[in-house]
């Protein structure tokens, strides 16, 4: 459910040269970033919420929270202050899961397989026993009962030893028992759960607010998942529901992929009310109830228009469930990539492939994986010429309710390397939903969703939609450093 494990090795080292020719300056990142970047936010620059005078939830500014977030090259990174004194983990902002965890330990985290990930570097490890604030969950908690996914609150203070008596009269402390947490992609975590206190940042003059005993997995080991993750699902254990947020919602405007890896510029993520104040242009779908992941936020997509022609062979799962509970099209953060099943897919491709005229760039298709690959004009070498809606055709997401996404410029075609001789070759970045009929039909992710503004309404179970200059967003919220 998180991320998409699906980028070949060959594709992260082709991506990772390409915010080189950014100059990203990865080797310029000063840890003492995450630091300035969290504080720098002011209620003067925000808009008052129109809820503000006649509501009857009134806004509770208080609860109100606004996170950076800062870009890599495969999703968004959300900085935790846990502890006391606070440590500084940053994790990946992930809506298509539940649990927080952060690799934990005394530098013993060890990441299994993650030979994909050697240019990623760890985002610090968070070690319980330098925090005099933090303690191990007990069994009887509800967030150990959720992630032992136990229908028998007894199982897992049963696993951990205590007696018929104690279980009886629910006085039994033991700690619980140790996890394994599985994502979509097979990645696999395994760890503890740890409360401790959550430092985060307010909207308004109240500057940072603690959240004490939050809950959280401080993991040792993982399998494929050398970063930590921060799920903002709509279970027990999540973000928004353990800071009582569940039923307001959040939003994010997710920078474009140029500023990936720039320390000076973030990404606004905000939770509560406030998230909700500026949705008069917005267009919202529906929400819809997985039966088989209702922690989760899936959409419905009616076509997809290329131009001015609409694919025809849009599969109803991708806005129905089936009676097993698979279909849907998962809206995810975790995910890098938009992916759609097949023979919808190629459909897609053919419809783009009779619009475009460009040659092909088949070598790059066979080393990146990606399908479709066009060799672009660039007179003088000069990338920015190619930043052009016109080079290639708009695509449309039509999802429930009426409601028409034109994916922002570069969200669906983009450049897999610097321009030379004149030349730069752009490719679709969406990929095929290979797993079968098993789980979500499509999911929308995050590449997809830069440059717009995009609101999750908890309370009326429903996600808007608004492109916006999420560069200009940041400007405006302080979390541009110039
Ligand atoms: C963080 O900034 C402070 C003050 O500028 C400096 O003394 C410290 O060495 C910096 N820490 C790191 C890890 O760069
Ligand atoms: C972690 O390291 C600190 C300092 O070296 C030490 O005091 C502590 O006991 C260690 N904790 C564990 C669990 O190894
Ligand atoms: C970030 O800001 C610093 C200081 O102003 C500047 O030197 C650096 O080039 C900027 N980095 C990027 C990627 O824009
Ligand atoms: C799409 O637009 C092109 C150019 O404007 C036009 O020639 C073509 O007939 C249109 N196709 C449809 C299906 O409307
Ligand atoms: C590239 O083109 C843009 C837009 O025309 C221009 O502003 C920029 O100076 C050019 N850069 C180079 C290196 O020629
Ligand atoms: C759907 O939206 C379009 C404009 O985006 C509008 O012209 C059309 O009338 C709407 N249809 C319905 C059924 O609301
Ligand atoms: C550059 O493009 C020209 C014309 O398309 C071609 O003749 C030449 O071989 C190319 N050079 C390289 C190094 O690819």
């Amino acid at each position: 459910m998180a991320r998409a494990n699906k980028i070949t090795t060959f594709l992260i080292f082709l991506l990772f040269n390409l915010l080189l020719t950014y100059q990203s300056l990865a080797k310029q990142r000063n840890p003492n970033t995450t630091l300035i970047l969290g504080l720098t936010h002011s209620r003067a620059s925000l808009p008052i919420p129109s809820a503000f005078t006649n509501s009857r939830k009134r806004p509770t500014q208080a609860l109100d929270m606004m996170e950076p977030l800062r870009e890599v090259r495969d999703g968004y990174l959300i900085s935790l202050n846990m502890g006391t004194p606070p440590q500084v983990i940053q994790v990946y902002m992930d809506t298509g899961s539940d649990l927080t965890w952060v690799p934990c330990g005394n530098l013993s985290f060890n990441c299994v397989d993650c030979d994909d990930y050697k240019n990623t570097k760890l985002m610090g490890i968070f070690s319980p026993s330098y925090s005099s604030s933090s303690y191990r969950d007990s069994c009887a908690s509800r967030y150990c009962i959720d992630i032992h996914s136990s229908d028998n609150s007894y199982d897992p203070c049963t696993v951990a030893g205590c007696s018929l008596t104690t279980l009886v009269r629910v006085s039994c402390s033991r700690p619980c028992p140790s996890f394994a947490y599985t994502y979509g992609e097979g990645g696999l975590v395994t760890g503890t759960l740890t409360k401790d206190t959550l430092r985060v940042h307010g909207i308004g003059s109240g500057g940072t607010r603690d959240i004490p005993n939050f809950c959280f997995g401080c993991v040792g080991s993982t399998y494929h998942e050398p970063i930590g993750i921060a799920g903002f699902g709509r279970g027990a254990l999540s973000f928004p529901s353990q800071l009582g947020l569940l039923q307001k919602g959040f939003s994010h405007c997710f920078l474009a992929f140029k500023y990936a890896n720039n320390p000076n510029i973030s990404s606004p993520l905000v939770i509560g009310d406030m998230a909700l104040s500026s949705i008069n242009k917005m267009q919202f779908t529906p929400m819809l109830k997985s039966p088989m992941y209702p922690n989760y936020y899936y959409i419905g997509l009616e076509s997809i228009t290329v131009s001015n022609i609409s694919a025809t062979q849009v599969p109803l799962s991708l806005k129905e469930f089936d009676s097993q509970g698979n279909g849907g099209m998962l809206i995810d953060s975790g995910t890098t990539y938009t992916h759609l099943p097949e023979p919808f897919y190629s459909q897609l491709l053919s419809i783009l492939e009779s619009v475009i005229n460009y040659p092909r760039a088949t070598e790059v298709e066979m080393r990146t994986g990606f399908d479709l690959c066009y060799k672009v004009p660039c007179p003088n070498n000069n990338n920015s010429l190619t930043d052009d809606d016109h080079l290639f055709p708009s695509i449309t997401f039509h999802f429930l309710n009426n409601v028409s996404l034109a994916l922002p410029n570069g969200n669906h075609f983009y450049a897999m390397s610097a321009p030379s001789n004149s030349t730069v070759v752009k490719c679709l970045l969406f990929q095929s939903m290979d797993d079968g009929d098993y789980g979500p039909a499509g999911v929308f992710g995050s590449f997809q969703q830069q440059n717009l503004e995009v609101v999750y309404d908890l309370e009326n179970e429903r996600i808007g939609f608004q492109s916006m200059d999420c560069a200009s967003a940041a400007t405006y919220q302080g979390l541009h450093k110039k």
